[in-house]
């Protein structure tokens, strides 16, 4: 048994890479890197099992350089040599660090190097022609100041999944920027110089906001939005502002239910979502305005009913379950799928216990009273002293005044 598996174990590192190949005439053939003709201008492997043939640089023709998923943990030294190389992706490989040589690739055009495990980038700040830098899935802790050299033709920019607590204030010249992904980092904020005209998207969610960065309010393109599994609190001040978004995403976050009503000047949105909030209740009033609203997601919350307001709403798409839901839910108009039913009636809802008053006799003619709640004396209730007269009291305060506040109160809780 050990011995066939050592066997498959060894065969299966001597695989050869087949890459596929194209020159100027058209298809060459599906072939080991090392039988490619030096016309070749395109090629695609697969297979390489952890090393790349050192002699790929002499294959000065290239272009186009396709070399994701074969387990890489390097790459030559002489890959500086691929000067005509537009395209190079080497995503899904081991790789941990870019040959220096690279920095000689000022052609580049469009890099895709994520899922690798790359902690140092300083060789792609000559690359001045970058459209696309996809490095999402690496082990950056940091981006070079350098940086600011490489965004004047840049149009999307990918630094999702890394290790990023900020990012330096660099993006002054980054002027055709339209997409950022920084989702899945530990950002606290966003640098200023990322305010622009040309941002249509920006992806934020699982950072460490506790605050909407206030540069967002300087992209007024904004279409799309991701800042779910941060730790926002309500609903950012400049977004009933942001009147060009389509997709919002705040979901897993602990947004107080109140704010929500400042969403409804979104004509635009499409899609919100709004799951993992911990939300007891919608506000009553909640989607008049969302006139453009075809995905809603309330999943997961706390909440026991849903405001009529909602059935103001032409969804295409409601996923409203877990929840707590009771009693019957409004009408609802849903084309294409809900989790829960127009008019759905769920298990009545628990009676709420009336609150209660407990009197402890002070003196004779004078108690002290504590209201309770299921029990509990409700928190910021004091308790107080009530009697026939405030003199039986000891001049103390006019009780009855006290008891009125306390009611009003209680009726919010209940
Ligand atoms: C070769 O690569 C270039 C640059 O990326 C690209 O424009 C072209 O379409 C590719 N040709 C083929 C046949 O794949
Ligand atoms: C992220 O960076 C912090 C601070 O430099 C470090 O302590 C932590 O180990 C890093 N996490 C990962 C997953 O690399
Ligand atoms: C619902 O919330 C719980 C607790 O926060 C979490 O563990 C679970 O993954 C969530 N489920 C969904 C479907 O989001």
């Amino acid at each position: 048994m050990i011995a066939v598996l050592l066997l498959v174990a060894a065969s299966s590192l001597r695989v050869t890479a087949v890459c596929e190949m194209w020159d100027d005439r058209g298809f060459v053939g599906s072939r080991p890197i090392k039988t490619a003709p030096l016309s070749v201008t395109n090629m695609t492997c697969s297979g390489e099992n952890g090393k790349l043939p050192y002699h790929v640089y002499k294959l000065k023709q290239l272009t186009s350089l396709e070399l994701q998923g074969n387990g890489l943990q390097g790459l030559p030294d002489k890959m500086g040599k691929l000067e005509l190389l537009t395209h190079l992706d080497i995503s899904d490989n081991s790789l941990s660090k870019l040959p220096k040589s690279l920095s000689l690739l000022t052609n580049l055009e469009t890099v895709h190097a994520s899922s690798n495990a790359l902690s140092a980038i300083d060789s792609l700040s000559t690359m001045f022609e970058l459209r696309e830098l996809h490095l999402g899935g690496n082990e950056l802790e940091s981006i070079p100041e350098a940086f600011s050299n490489i965004g004047k033709q840049m149009t999307s920019l990918d630094l999702s999944e890394n290790n990023l607590s900020e990012l330096p204030d660099i993006f002054d010249s980054f002027s055709m920027l339209h997409t950022i992904d920084l989702s899945a980092n530990r950002l606290s904020d966003l640098p200023n110089s990322l305010a622009s005209d040309a941002v249509t998207a920006i992806m934020l969610r699982n950072n460490a906001l506790s605050e909407a960065p206030q540069v967002l309010e300087q992209m007024p393109n904004l279409g799309q939005l991701t800042l779910d599994g941060n730790q926002l609190s309500e609903v950012p001040d400049f977004l009933p502002d942001a009147d060009q978004l389509v997709y919002l995403t705040l979901g897993s976050n602990a947004i107080d239910p109140e704010s929500l009503l400042s969403l409804n000047s979104l004509g635009g949105l499409r899609t919100l979502s709004l799951d993992n909030n911990d939300l007891e209740y919608l506000p009553e009033g909640f989607g008049v305005g969302l006139e453009s609203l075809l995905l809603l997601d309330i999943r997961n919350n706390s909440l026991t009913r849903l405001p009529d307001s909602l059935s103001e709403l032409h969804l295409d798409y409601l996923q409203a379950l877990p929840n707590n839901f009771c009693g019957s839910l409004p009408n609802l108009q849903v084309a294409v799928s809900s989790d829960v039913e127009s008019g759905q009636e769920f298990d009545a809802c628990p009676s709420t216990p009336a609150p209660t008053i407990e009197r402890t006799p002070v003196t004779e003619t004078c108690y002290q009273e504590d209201i309770k709640y299921k029990g509990e004396l409700i928190p910021g209730l004091k308790s107080f002293l009530r009697a026939e007269t405030t003199d039986d009291c000891h001049a103390l305060c006019d009780a009855s005044l006290v008891l009125e506040t306390s009611r009003r109160i209680l009726d919010k809780v209940h």
